[in-house]
């Protein structure tokens, strides 16, 4: 039931008061880094002042504000700014979520190596660990499994609402307007700063998602909507929703339904991609969560970040068979044929630990369902960019997208679904750094400078005819 609570503006922040989520270690984040040590700062000259500055170093990183103190001798010079387009280099939060080293190929959600995740958590306790930092207890564990499943209907007039979309609209754009529709079935989550408020919309949003996914995919299939079944788990509640018809329990395969599961917990966080840095940006003006995540999914749909998935298989059909293959690279190449979908990704520079593990799965389940048609072209592509110069002196590997697509299409999920089922996995991993950059006592609302290349004043004149 929607709660009808007050529609208040939010409680100012009260920063300094602001308790950490029930279970959340003391964090490194709590405080602005410890004053460096003599010794580790950074020894800055300015040639154009000939002045010398110590900038002090922790943690691998300097401060942009020290620059400011920077000044050359001109009145209007507001101090020296770093220039840093789409943040190559510039670290916009402390975390202690999840850790990644892109040269080694390494990804731990809280110290834990995603390998091991993925052979042995369940998704749900992955989604409890990203956000209290520990595992979950047994006790805990049952606690936060009955929350998730008793909040997982939505409003019949959300369902009203999917309903309006046309039969051809693409599910992340339903998905996307219904996450952030949720904010008007719950305007108490305005209250960020109330920890119980917090709490319940974190909760709603796990529950809920899936079963607006389901809903949009039913719509688009022109299905009658099938109601959560609450005596099955995450995933299998998930896969009955999208695929039940008269059955009156559904049972899924289940080693679709572990896939799944495996694949929501690769998905589950990667620390500040562009749709979590959109969450923190957007949740950085402390609008509700519902609003804040919305800005994630909106990311997640483009193409460079989770529609990818989507790309890598239409680019694999247009490509059409494997004799196509070399002629399609060199289009890359040139650069007439666009990107190769899949391959490359800003951190990982060796190889994704994440793709590694959905190569595995994808012939796991086509033992099961038999050979992809189009997994020969999809291994082509991968033989030929990885011993191909442009794309090994580049340093691109297949990204976790490479594979997914064709999974999810042997499981019978439409191409334009693909997108969807990530935002799932990345729910809560949006909904622990969007919690932790609440929580964290140095975040301010997220403003970037910029470096101004436009024309100096100038007196207006009108170009329209004389009024
Ligand atoms: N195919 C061909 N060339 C590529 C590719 C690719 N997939 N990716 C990068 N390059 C080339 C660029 O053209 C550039 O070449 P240049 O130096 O000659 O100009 C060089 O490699 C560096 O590329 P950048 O765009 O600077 O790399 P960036 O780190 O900004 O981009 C990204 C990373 C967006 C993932 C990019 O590799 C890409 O577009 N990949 C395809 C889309 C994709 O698979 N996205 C999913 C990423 S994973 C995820 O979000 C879940």
């Amino acid at each position: 039931m929607p709660k009808t609570g007050s529609s208040a503006p939010p409680a100012p922040p009260k920063k300094n008061n602001a308790k950490p989520a029930p279970g959340t270690p003391a964090r490194a984040s709590a405080k602005p880094p410890a004053a460096a040590p003599s010794g580790s700062a950074l020894e800055i000259k300015d040639t154009r002042t000939s002045k010398t500055y110590n900038v002090p170093v922790a943690d691998g990183a300097i401060r942009a504000t020290e620059l400011k103190k920077i000044r050359t001798n001109d009145p209007d010079d507001t101090g020296l700014m770093s220039y840093d387009p789409a943040f190559l280099n510039t670290a916009s939060c402390r975390s202690a979520i999840t850790f990644i080293d892109g040269d080694k190929g390494i990804l731990r959600y809280r110290g834990y190596p995603i390998e091991q995740l993925a052979e042995n958590a369940t998704f749900l306790e992955v989604a409890w660990l990203l956000r209290h930092g520990e595992l979950p207890t047994q006790p805990e564990y049952d606690q936060f499994i009955h929350e998730i499943t008793f909040h997982t209907y939505v409003h019949e007039n959300m369902r009203k609402f999917l309903e309006g979309f046309r039969y051809d609209a693409h599910p992340m754009a339903m998905l996307n307007s219904s996450v952030a529709g949720l904010a008007a079935f719950y305007p108490s989550a305005r209250n960020i700063f109330d920890e119980t408020e917090r709490n319940i919309s974190i909760i709603r949003l796990l529950a809920k998602t899936p079963t607006i996914a389901a809903f949009s995919y039913r719509h688009v299939k022109g299905l009658p909507f099938v109601y959560p079944d609450n005596r099955l788990s995450y995933v299998e509640n998930f896969l009955s929703m999208i695929a039940r018809m008269s059955e009156s329990k559904y049972e899924a395969n289940p080693v679709f339904a572990r896939a799944l599961e495996i694949l929501f917990i690769l998905h589950a966080d990667h620390e500040q991609n562009c749709s979590t840095s959109a969450v923190r940006g957007v949740g950085s003006s402390h609008v509700d969560p519902f609003s804040a995540i919305s800005a994630g999914v909106a990311a997640l749909f483009g193409p460079l970040h989770g529609g990818a998935n989507e790309q890598v298989l239409r680019m694999i059909s247009e490509i059409g068979s494997v004799k196509n293959v070399p002629k399609f690279i060199e289009t890359v190449k040139s650069g007439e044929g666009g990107r190769l979908m899949g391959f490359g990704h800003r951190v990982y520079k060796s190889y994704d630990p994440r793709a590694k593990i959905v190569k595995k799965l994808a012939d796991e389940i086509f033992k099961v369902v038999g050979v992809d048609k189009d997994l020969e072209i999809a291994l082509e592509l991968e033989r030929i960019a990885l011993s191909d110069d442009y794309f090994t002196s580049r340093k691109l590997y297949p990204n976790v997208d490479f594979y997914t697509g064709l999974i999810y299409r042997s499981m019978a999920f439409p191409t334009d679904f693909f997108t969807v089922l990530f935002a799932i996995g990345r729910m809560p991993g949006w909904l622990a750094q969007w919690e932790e950059m609440l929580l964290d006592k140095e975040q301010k609302i997220s403003r970037p400078r910029q470096v101004y290349t436009g024309l100096p004043e100038r007196p207006f004149r009108s170009k329209l005819k004389a009024k």
